[in-house]
């Protein structure tokens, strides 16, 4: 493990001004988008949707790394570019989503957990071979009636932490993502306190295995009310209560935070980001985004699937790019929306 190394990959990652792609969907939930939006679901698709995102024209200026699934890091330009080399010559940061997904935990109805740990070094070895910089984890917490369980939140935390360890030895910065989902109609509260108890049991995993907070991201999801929730927290009560999560659970060695968008509108994830930024200037960590749907879904539904709407399609992504990294400073405002507009 190279700690220098880590440490400076991980602080260019979560650099002021600008936020992490996630394009690291796998290819169901990929071609589950395609077909909503009526394009074809093919290898080809897949690829030329990631063409559009690598390609925008402008994208470095706001983003620092791209999230990359395994198909997508095999795959290359229209100039037959690999995109890990596309990528690394704009200034974006390639990254590899190494997780084989969230299946049912034994003996827990309603819950999972994240697989993919066999043969993982070997894969580091090979994308690392390929360019990739850094690496991602997703583990999945639902809230329920009498979940999530402690047996759920301790093998997530397991599984993340012994991904994370191998992810460092093999020099790639690992980005470790805890998500407590945002489905269901529990209060703001709860969603507090299922966070904070899925980040003590994460760090002190990570801990455990050895793993150097100063060479990781964390990517968290915010503190929120559940979506069909009735009383819907306010964006200032959002941030507020994500900063002070934060605050009792990330020790101020990790290197930065990213933040998921987790089935929030754009905007509201952009404002999220933006007021937690703007009340709060003396963190121990930068506090970022590394957005998929909150990034992508403009450009997604304006592209549906046809060559003559790339270039509108990348005219959206760079603006939701843009916005963001401005609330990554605290300088965002709605007016940037409706004079974009
Ligand atoms: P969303 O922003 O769409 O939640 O995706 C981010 C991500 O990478 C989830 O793992």
């Amino acid at each position: 493990m190279n700690l220098q190394t880590l440490q400076a990959t991980a602080k260019e990652m979560v650099a002021k001004g600008k936020g992490i792609l996630a394009m690291d969907e796998s290819t169901g939930t990929c071609n589950k988008r395609f077909k909503k939006i009526g394009s074809e679901e093919t290898v080809e698709q897949r690829r030329a949707y990631r063409d559009l995102l690598l390609t925008c024209p402008g994208l470095s200026n706001h983003i620092s790394g791209a999230i990359l699934y395994d198909e997508t890091i095999r795959q290359a330009t229209l100039n037959n570019v690999p995109f890990p080399q596309y990528a690394e010559k704009q200034g974006i940061i390639p990254g590899i989503k190494v997780d084989t997904g969230a299946m049912n935990l034994a003996g827990h109805p309603g819950e999972k957990v994240t697989e993919g740990l066999d043969g993982l070094r070997e894969r580091f070895a090979e994308y690392r071979k390929m360019g990739a910089r850094f690496a991602k984890w997703r583990a999945v917490i639902t809230i329920g009636p009498g979940i999530p369980s402690h047996a759920c939140i301790q093998a997530n935390a397991h599984a993340l932490a012994r991904y994370a360890a191998l992810a460092q030895e093999a020099d790639l910065v690992p980005i470790v993502e805890p998500e407590v989902l945002i489905d269901g109609d529990h209060t703001l509260e709860r969603c507090y306190d299922v966070t904070r108890a899925t980040l003590r049991r994460v760090f002190s995993e990570l801990a455990v295995q050895g793993v150097a907070f100063e060479g990781m991201i964390l990517k968290a999801s915010m503190v929120v009310s559940g979506e069909a929730s009735p009383q819907q927290a306010n964006v200032e009560e959002v941030a507020r209560e994500t900063v002070r999560c934060l605050l009792n659970t990330v020790p101020p060695a990790v290197a930065g935070i990213a933040f998921l968008s987790g089935g929030q509108g754009n905007e509201q994830a952009t404002a999220h980001l933006n007021t937690m930024n703007r009340l709060f200037k003396s963190l121990p960590w930068p506090l970022t985004f590394s957005y998929g749907r909150a990034l992508q879904q403009p450009a997604l539904e304006t592209w549906r699937g046809k060559k003559e709407n790339v270039a509108q399609a990348q005219k959206l992504l760079l603006l939701r790019a843009k916005l963001n990294g401005a609330a990554t400073l605290g300088q965002y405002s709605e007016k940037m929306e409706k004079e974009a507009a």
